[in-house]
């Protein structure tokens, strides 16, 4: 399918990672963080291919492929350098993502606010520094991704695939419909979409997004388009076309600190979301039934509707004068089990497998944690000094709130620790080909490398 971009090129959607496009299948997801140190780069490649192969048509591409279990794959930059991308595409990278060539090990305290316990020296195994990891995720229902993984492991040897990340979607308190994630909100809806492109996401506040806000190659929402890469020949182009960036951020929750300070209090669960619980709009304009999902920040200039400092008007960005033109893309997951169900163990570690994508992670993934998240926004008339209530690594002896009616609220804490954060690429149909059989990577190799 062919979405054309207003100014700006045409975007071949049947080349991007399906998992950009449409919510994936569902309600299980497992991660493997692969580590590829032990082999050499021909063997690596092997991999890449031995991987598309067992895959199969689950790794899909465009909106029109239907399986039953999605496959999707991330890779480094480390984990490109592993399959020996020639240098002027490395080069490439070097210049318009910086942040992803650095990796997230070295951005986190710097651009999102990871320090203290969240700081990237106490993550997970996996994450780490110095690791090079491709990142494989399978989304669908879990008899079917169970069978998938089974060929995987008939396949491919052992310590290619370590324990996955596990997430799985689940309902909210007494039954109630919907995704719903630790804190007690409903969460997926919104969800990006590429305008004009009919997507199957079945969102209740779907946002419209231009094809360079999520993939790579066309113009974005900013009105830039970093991989324009006009003066490069036509293999190079097509090589960063259609794909998009991911990052994958593993996010414990202290469920039990955040339900002590919102204290029975729905009121104010809805404010620090900035949606209600089962996710309609706080105060939503009478008589208009259509508008219980629909935020529309211009018709809520004061942040009577959507507080200033919630996290929903923060991921927005404040002021909202222009739009929404930062969009990020979520395909994230809930871990552990919900404490409202009856059974649940207290003791487990819970939180979210967040999954985030986007086409530049400097002004988008980045500018909402590192700036919207974790400082006042820009045209914030939020007098307290709380970063973001959800997601915000706030001060550890706590932060004032201060709700719509005037009083003040002293004591947010961090209610999350980053557990992990990888940045990955995720390379289009044609760009996976090109990886896997790198012949006219070899030319390549010898170009001089652009001043
Ligand atoms: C444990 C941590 C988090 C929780 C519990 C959480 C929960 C939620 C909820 C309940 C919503 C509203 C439902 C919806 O719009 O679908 C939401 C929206 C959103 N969240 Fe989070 N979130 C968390 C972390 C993050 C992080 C780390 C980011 C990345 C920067 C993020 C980005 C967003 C965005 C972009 C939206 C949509 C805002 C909009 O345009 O309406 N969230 N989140």
């Amino acid at each position: 399918m062919i979405a054309a971009a207003p100014d700006g090129p045409v975007a071949n959607l049947d080349q991007a990672p399906q998992i950009v496009l449409q919510p994936p299948p569902g309600d299980t997801v497992r991660h493997w963080l692969m580590p590829l140190d032990a082999m050499d780069p021909a063997q690596r490649r092997n991999h890449l291919r031995a991987l598309r192969d067992i895959l199969g048509s689950s790794l899909a591409f465009g909106p029109h492929e239907h399986p039953a279990v999605l496959a999707s794959l991330g890779i480094g930059f480390d984990g490109l350098q592993a399959l020996r991308l020639p240098l002027p595409l490395q080069q490439v990278f070097r210049r318009q993502a910086p942040a992803f060539v650095q990796g997230a090990v070295l951005r986190s305290a710097g651009q999102l606010g990871d320090t203290g316990p969240s700081a990237a020296s106490h993550w997970d195994a996996g994450f780490g520094q110095g690791k090079t990891v491709w990142c494989l995720s399978l989304h669908g229902r879990h008899d079917g991704v169970q069978l998938l993984k089974e060929k995987l492991e008939k396949y491919l040897p052992k310590e290619f695939l370590p324990q996955p990340l596990t997430a799985t979607h689940f309902n909210g308190p007494q039954g109630a419909p919907g995704h719903w994630v630790h804190f007690g909100y409903r969460d997926g809806i919104t969800d990006v979409r590429i305008r004009g492109v009919n997507s199957r996401s079945s969102a209740p506040d779907p946002i419209d997004c231009e094809p360079g806000s999520l993939l790579l190659g066309h113009r974005s929402d900013l009105g830039d388009n970093p991989f324009a890469l006009a003066a490069w020949p036509d293999l190079v182009r097509r090589f960063f076309a259609n794909s998009s960036f991911g990052v994958l951020r593993k996010i414990q929750q202290e469920v039990d600190g955040f339900e002590a300070f919102v204290g029975g209090r729905e009121d104010l669960r809805a404010e620090l979301c900035g949606r209600n619980p089962d996710g309609t709009v706080l105060h939503p304009v009478t008589g208009d039934s259509a508008n219980r999902w629909r935020l529309d920040l211009k018709q809520d200039p004061q942040g009577q509707r959507c507080p200033f400092g919630s996290h929903v008007r923060r991921m927005r960005g404040a002021g909202d004068a222009h739009g929404l033109d930062r969009p990020l893309l979520r395909r994230s997951v809930p871990y552990g089990e919900p404490l409202w169900q009856p059974d649940s163990d207290k003791e487990q570690e819970r939180g979210l497998l967040g999954h985030f994508f986007c086409s530049n992670l400097e002004t988008q993934f980045e500018h909402l944690l590192g700036q919207w998240a974790d400082r006042v926004p820009l045209g914030s008339q939020d007098p307290g000094n709380a970063k973001d209530p959800l997601c915000g690594n706030h001060e550890p002896d706590g932060s004032t709130w201060v709700r719509a009616n005037g009083t003040a609220l002293s004591g947010l804490k961090p209610w999350t620790v980053t557990r992990g954060t990888l940045y990955l690429w995720y390379p289009s149909r044609f760009a996976i080909q090109q990886l896997i059989d790198d012949a006219e990577f070899k030319a390549i190799d010898n170009w001089p490398l652009a001043p």
